[in-house]
């Protein structure tokens, strides 16, 4: 599915970015809305898909399993599912590209039926842990016949009779708490996920929309305790899926870091547990405005209205970081364009994402000439107001190290130059052609 070729882009300032733009449909939504409609009995249709690579590798495993999945055209899709419990065996290794959240999601999905899959990815998910979401897996009856040390390629014999269990993640991660409910759904009785911190809640508000019987209770300062009743029949419901605020992120800053620009993006999602980037940089003073917020499927939107802002540096939480995971790359970049010096705590969790993005958010800071400290699991980012560039950013097959390193080029004295944007592609199609539409200078 991915391109094999490289695809090295540059970036230059070119004046201030102007106008309107809505970013792709959310990543985490079209998976899932992709993995519940296909074990719905019945049609579901979904509008504005996001027909990135991650979510179209996704859709072909499912395929695979015996769901019927139609793309119709302007990003809508028809769904026929097989109901919960009723994936067929896959005649081929189910193939998930880039896509951990994709693999993680059907892992669960996988192991809560009897059927037998083997689970394989590109080279950057090749080096990404499955042993956490195995491990409750195991514990609910699913076996993990061949996987060296926890990684893909691997292979799942599913649960014959799934077991409810209650699961606590050891990381905040909200791909283990879903494959979890997703093999419960499976299980007869309650499965119950105890979350320390709360992380973004997807999975529960569709299976809910699917008429799902789930229970959310909060547990201790910021957790939450999660009941799913195994067994329902999913019925289809229509979803339309909102902008997505982690793609929205790069215009965003682009438009923060180039004096004089104002920038509308469109019906940007704004549920609580994904706004950590949004509290950050109006911390920072950034000019963002939400206005027209309405309710679309399900989830609170809103255009933001965004205006070159000088920036001050600002602390970051580690309680924050389940809100705003995959928004560091691009607020190191707004972080060096500050005054003063940026402390983002409790970053572990970037170490095993699509590649290592601590190390390679500080690499392409570093490669610009920002100054930048790893200590422990903090990242910290002297900003100066200005940054040189001129450098050329390695991306590790990372689609928001390649997307926060073009921001970073946008506003930067020199162009910054990339070795391959091809993984864009992953979840922000039409990338260049976006930024280029509101004025910004991205090039081949
Ligand atoms: C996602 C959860 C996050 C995030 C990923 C999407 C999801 O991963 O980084 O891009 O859709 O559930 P973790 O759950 O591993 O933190």
């Amino acid at each position: 599915m991915h391109s094999v070729e490289p695809r090295p882009l540059i970036a230059r300032r070119n004046g201030p970015l102007r106008g309107r733009a809505r970013v792709p449909g959310d990543k985490s939504i079209s998976i899932r809305a992709l993995i519940l409609g296909a074990l719905t009995v019945g049609e579901t249709q979904v509008a504005g898909m996001l027909e990135g690579e991650d979510v179209l590798s996704t859709a072909q495993t499912l395929r695979a399993l015996g769901a019927t999945l139609q793309q119709c055209g302007g990003r809508r899709w028809l769904l026929r599912g097989v109901g919960v419990g009723g994936f067929a065996t896959p005649a081929a290794p189910l193939d998930f590209g880039n896509s951990g959240t994709g693999c993680r999601l059907m892992l669960g999905a996988v192991g809560g039926c009897p059927v037998t899959a083997q689970f394989d990815g590109d080279a950057s998910l090749r080096t990404r842990p499955m042993r956490r979401v195995l491990d409750p897996l195991e514990r609910i009856g699913a076996r993990t016949l061949a996987s060296a040390d926890g990684r893909l390629p691997l292979t799942l014999a599913g649960a014959r009779d799934p077991l409810p269990i209650v699961f606590e993640p050891p990381v905040a991660s909200a791909q283990l708490k879903s494959a979890v409910l997703l093999a419960g759904l499976n299980a007869p009785g309650e499965t119950v996920v105890i979350e320390r911190e709360a992380t973004r809640d997807h999975t529960e508000k569709m299976l809910t929309h699917f008429g799902a019987q789930l229970r959310v209770e909060a547990a201790g300062e910021n957790g939450r305790r999660i009941t799913l009743t195994g067994q329902p029949e999913l019925a289809p419901a229509p979803i339309v899926v909102p902008a997505d605020p982690s793609s929205a992120a790069f215009p965003l800053v682009a438009a923060l870091l180039t004096p004089g620009s104002e920038v509308i993006l469109e019906g940007v999602m704004l549920n609580p547990l994904r706004s950590g980037l949004l509290t950050t940089l109006e911390d920072m003073g950034a000019a963002i405005e939400a206005v027209q917020r309405r309710t679309e499927g399900g989830e609170e939107v809103a255009d933001l209205l965004v205006r070159g802002s000088a920036l001050r540096s600002v602390e970051v939480p580690a309680s924050r970081a389940p809100s705003m995971i995959d928004e560091y790359p691009v607020l190191a970049v707004a972080a060096a364009f500050a005054e003063g010096t940026t402390a983002m705590r409790g970053l572990k969790e970037l170490r095993v994402k699509e590649s290592d993005r601590l190390a390679a958010t500080a690499a392409l800071l570093r490669a610009n000439g920002v100054e930048v400290a790893i200590e422990g699991d903090d990242l910290l980012v002297q900003g100066r107001g200005r940054v040189p560039g001129g450098g050329l950013v390695t991306t590790h097959m990372d689609h928001r190290i390649a997307m926060a390193a073009l921001v970073m080029g946008l506003a930067s004295e020199r162009p910054v130059k990339i070795d391959d944007g091809s993984f864009i592609a992953t979840s922000f199609p039409g990338f260049v052609e976006l930024m280029g539409s509101l004025g910004a200078a991205l090039s081949g």
